[in-house]
């Protein structure tokens, strides 16, 4: 067993009958707590992935679930996109909305930032416990044909909801992701579409790059780092809320 450390995040990689399987317990106790990870597994299961046992904890209740995917002799996971889109809606959402608001949305995102960020899971460029490992298990053509099938569909409705004031910052944002905030070309890249995203989601990933934890765009970075928590979450609740 050997224990990583990668991009602050630690977690083990145990190799068992020659899988290689991760875990972090943090993770798959929040996914587990919400009801999900069941359902999940057993999506994953039918989907061609490999997936061990539940382990016990001491005081008797479920508290880990391991990840494993195939290596060497081991079947590969299903070749068809169309049963990886199935199971990324088990988390994204079934209708384009995930249930747990931590989980952004991705139907209807930007194509082009669909691709970089499962690519940048792909290469650990952007870490995540969980997409990391699936985007391990996508090939470079699975990545671009499943970007465009999500980038394809129209961004979910969702039920209108007051708008609070805009927030200053707001403004500086629309140079990049659009007049909308629902993602455009930008010099620095395909800028994601922000309006009616999750806003617990917002929240984590607007932290995680102001705390270096996602470190896949210094631009971002060095301008969510320059906000405050309160700054943030401001932005965050008022772009969740527009439609
Ligand atoms: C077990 C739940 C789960 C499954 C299954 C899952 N995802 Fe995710 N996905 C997440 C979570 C949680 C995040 C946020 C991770 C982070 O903060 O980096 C995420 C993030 C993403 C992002 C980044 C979105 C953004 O706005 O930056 C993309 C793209 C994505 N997932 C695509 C997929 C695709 C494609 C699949 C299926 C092949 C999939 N996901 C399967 C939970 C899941
Ligand atoms: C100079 C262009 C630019 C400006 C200005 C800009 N962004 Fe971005 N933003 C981007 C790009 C490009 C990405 C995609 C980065 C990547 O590849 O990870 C991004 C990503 C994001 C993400 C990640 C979304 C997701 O789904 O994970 C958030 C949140 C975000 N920006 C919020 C903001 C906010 C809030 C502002 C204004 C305070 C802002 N951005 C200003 C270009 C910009």
């Amino acid at each position: 067993m050997r224990l990583h450390t990668r991009r602050g995040a630690k977690f083990q990689i145990l190799n068992i009958g020659g899988r290689r399987i991760r875990q972090d317990d943090a993770l798959i106790e929040r996914l587990e707590e919400r009801s999900r990870i069941m359902p999940f597994l057993d999506q994953m299961r039918l989907s061609g992935f490999v997936f061990s046992s539940v382990l016990k904890r001491p005081r008797g209740h479920i508290f880990a679930a391991l990840v494993a995917w195939p290596l060497g002799a081991v079947a590969a996971p299903a070749d068809s996109v169309g049963t990886k889109v199935h199971l990324c809606a088990s988390c994204h959402g079934t209708n384009g909305l995930p249930s747990d608001q931590t989980v952004p949305i991705i139907w209807g995102q930007q194509p082009g930032y669909i691709k970089k960020q499962l690519s940048d899971y792909k290469n650990d460029d952007r870490d995540s416990q969980i997409m990391s490992s699936i985007a391990e298990s996508l090939s470079d053509s699975d990545v671009s044909r499943i970007a465009a099938y999500f980038g394809g569909a129209a961004w979910p409705a969702q039920p209108k909801v007051s708008l609070p004031a805009a927030p200053a910052a707001i403004a500086s944002c629309m140079v990049c992701h659009g007049a909308n905030l629902t993602g455009a070309a930008s010099p620095a890249g395909t800028a994601p579409h922000l309006a009616g995203q999750n806003a617990p989601y917002l929240i984590d990933t607007m932290t995680a790059y102001a705390n270096g934890e996602r470190a896949n765009s210094p631009l971002m970075a060095s301008l969510m780092h320059n906000l405050s928590t309160a700054d943030r979450k401001a932005i965050a609740g008022y772009l969740a809320a527009m439609r």
